[in-house]
């Protein structure tokens, strides 16, 4: 792990925004370098020389590759065209909920879920409605059914789930879909984290549902979770129907040149899906499911906590014992007193339904992940008993 080029360079939360000696389990972004054919890729564009503009919807190499990729390992109904780059899984959700949503129009939301999702309903200047949602368990479709009012436009999910580590199945997928087709909604499925799946865990894509369901729903994917390269800030876009598709691009920025993708970005993407990325990824995610297990094991060793083992993603969406310190609170002596930071699971990250709970990312290496462990267990075994959810 290249530690000093991740104290300089990686933020949001991270090394580079810790004090010396906080172990940051924080955002879920990998402590290692992008995989070699990756970086090969970028150096042979950058030796090449020439930067001209791309085109809006993104190269051909991107959107080919792409949607091969999405056949290919997804089993999704997609050709090219029905496949834009775009600056981030987190651009692709603003741009469809901006391209979907009127002003008050009404869109479900997990909760808990990642903030991105109500907040970039909201950016559009629509409303989110929460739906809760448990690590295990039915989905609770009486529920749904009654947070439907005559403005309800929109579905998102997030599959896998960030923060509960659970992948839906094709039944769940196909059940809320027929839902969705019966109350005229339209679905926007977040599946950035769909290349952190653990067998034998099987994710479904959206776009692997029979042609009525997947084309009420776009896709939204991204490079930052399975090859660690959140910085190049690349995603994308995907729909069964290209027409449908290139409405969509039309009504972004990209072909004005306001907005796009770095062609560098996207030449990055496409080696990510070579056969050479894909073994990468299929190692990454080894490494991943042992530092998984080594997690929960030490979770499940300290008193009072609730975990459960994610399926995919990887981070530990973690119960703190009940009537005791806040998520906050804990999150801050951690940092404070232990030298360990995690996330809390306050309802600015997971929505309300994060209360009681703390994130934490295990994308790191062993040596690293059990230090962060016992500097957890070391923090739990201090604290005052009586510490009041207010201190
Ligand atoms: C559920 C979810 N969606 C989107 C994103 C954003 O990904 P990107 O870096 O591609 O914008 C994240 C990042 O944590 C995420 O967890």
């Amino acid at each position: 792990m290249p530690l000093a080029l991740l104290r300089e360079r990686a933020f949001n939360q991270r090394w580079a925004e810790q004090p010396e000696g906080v172990i940051p389990l924080t955002a879920a972004d990998p402590d290692f370098p992008a995989a070699e054919v990756i970086r090969e890729a970028l150096v042979a564009h950058v030796r090449e020389g020439v930067f001209s503009y791309g085109p809006p919807g993104g190269l051909p190499l991107f959107r080919e590759t792409v949607a091969r990729d999405l056949r290919q390992r997804r089993g999704a109904a997609v050709e090219p065209g029905g496949v834009m780059a775009v600056n981030s899984a987190a651009a692709g959700l603003a741009l469809v909920a901006r391209h979907w949503l009127q002003p008050g129009d009404e869109a479900i939301v997990w909760d808990p879920v990642d903030f991105l999702l109500p907040h970039t309903v909201r950016a559009a200047g629509g409303v989110p409605v929460l739906w809760p949602i448990g690590r295990h368990g039915p989905l609770d479709l009486d529920g749904l059914e009654r947070l439907i009012t005559p403005r309800t436009r929109l579905l998102c999910l997030c599959n896998p789930h960030n923060p509960l580590g659970r992948c839906f199945s094709r039944q769940e997928l196909e059940a809320l879909g027929r839902f969705c087709l019966a109350h005229g909604l339209r679905v926007l499925s977040d599946e950035v984290w769909s290349d952190i799946v653990y067998p034998p865990e099987v994710f479904t894509s959206w776009l692997a549902l029979e042609p009525a369901l997947a084309a009420i729903g776009v896709v939204v994917q991204g490079f930052s979770k399975g090859f660690a390269l959140a910085g190049l800030r690349v995603g994308t876009v995907a729909m069964a129907d290209p027409e449908a598709l290139a409405a969509l691009l039309a009504s972004s920025d990209q072909p004005s040149t306001v907005d796009g993708v770095a062609t560098l970005s996207q030449v990055a993407a496409a080696a990510a899906c070579s056969a050479e990325g894909l073994a990468w990824l299929a190692a990454f995610l080894e490494h991943l499911r042992q530092r998984r297990d080594q997690t929960i094991a030490a979770l499940a060793a300290i008193p009072g906590l609730t975990v459960s083992s994610p399926d995919a993603t990887y981070v530990a969406f973690v119960g703190l014992p009940a009537g005791g310190e806040s998520a906050e609170a804990l999150v801050q002596r951690l940092r404070q007193e232990h030298g360990l930071a995690l996330v809390p699971g306050s309802p600015r990250w997971f929505g309300p339904g994060g209360a009681g709970h703390v994130r934490l990312c295990f994308a790191t290496g062993e040596g690293i992940l059990a230090e962060g462990l016992r500097r957890f267990a070391a923090g739990m075994a201090a604290a005052k008993p009586g510490r009041s959810p207010s201190c």
